[in-house]
């Protein structure tokens, strides 16, 4: 198992915001966590990445416990959650600020022994950039991208990482529906090309059922439901769970 959680638990004072979540995530996946707005799947993120330190429970990374590790040193252990870095180097283009980031991910790690660092760095910019399809926008300024592009930025720096997992939480969010498929279409192929394991918190349920391997559904902290698209959509208690809120979900369940 790449990732594998096992009775997490985390209370922000009187907020129990983890509730005993034990989820496995195999090596190569593709996996959605999804629940209604304040359900913890952001706190989950900041669970497993070493953001916040959980109450109770493990965290078993490639074999690892990695409960209180900091977040660096899981990043460095490989894994990487895209947070919105683009505007942090605003004067940068995108082929720049990925050279950057390959750099500086090489130089924590074994070729910082290579004499020749820089081509290669180019090399991995460039395969970052044609792998997100950022071809034309390579020469741009990180500020003058559009939000999407700024985000498939954010994804592309956290690649150079060259992580095991990658995090994503909402990829499309403030997307309208045709950059929205545009992103997550570029998810899907960056995951199938990189074989890693991606885990992905999204509200778009048509995204989530079209995509995701397995769905895990998180409310009130706690999994109400673990599935493939067609065992969630026909759950009860998650059909119950979106009821009167603004995700659509019957929608999206349709009589398809
Ligand atoms: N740092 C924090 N301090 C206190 N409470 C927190 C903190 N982070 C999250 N919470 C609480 O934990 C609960 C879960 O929040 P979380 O952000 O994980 O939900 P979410 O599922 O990501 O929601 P959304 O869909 O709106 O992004 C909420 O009640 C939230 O207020
Ligand atoms: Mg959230």
């Amino acid at each position: 198992m790449m990732l594998s959680v096992q009775n997490l638990d985390k209370r922000f004072g009187g907020v129990h915001a983890t509730r005993n979540v034990s989820i496995d995530f195999p090596a190569g996946s593709l996996t959605a966590i999804i629940g209604p707005n304040g359900a913890g799947k952001t706190t989950f993120f900041n669970l497993i990445s070493g953001a916040f330190r959980p109450n109770s429970g493990k965290v078993i990374f490639d074999g690892q416990d990695i409960v209180g590790k900091s977040s660096l040193e899981i990043v460095r252990l490989g894994m990487m959650r895209a947070f919105q870095v683009a505007e942090i180097f605003p004067s940068l283009t995108v082929n720049e600020a990925l050279t950057a980031a390959v750099i500086s991910h090489q130089r924590k790690s074994w070729t910082f022994m290579s004499r020749f660092p820089v081509p290669e760095a180019q090399t991995s910019a460039e395969e970052i950039i044609e792998l997100l399809g950022l071809e034309d926008k390579a020469d741009t300024l990180s500020r003058n991208l559009s939000h999407g592009d700024q985000k498939l930025l954010d994804i592309g720096l956290a690649l150079a990482m060259q992580p095991k997992v990658l995090l994503l939480d909402e990829p499309t969010a403030g997307m309208g529906p045709d950059e929205r498929w545009r992103m997550i279409g570029k998810v899907q192929h960056l995951w199938s090309v990189k074989k890693m394991t991606v885990l992905f918190i999204e509200h778009d349920m048509d995204i989530v059922f079209k995509i995701a391997q397995q769905i895990h559904v998180l409310k009130y902290g706690a999994v109400l439901a673990t599935g493939t698209a067609d065992e969630i959509r026909r759950n009860q208690d998650v059909i119950d769970a979106y009821l009167g809120t603004d995700h659509h979900l019957s929608e999206a369940i349709g009589e398809t």
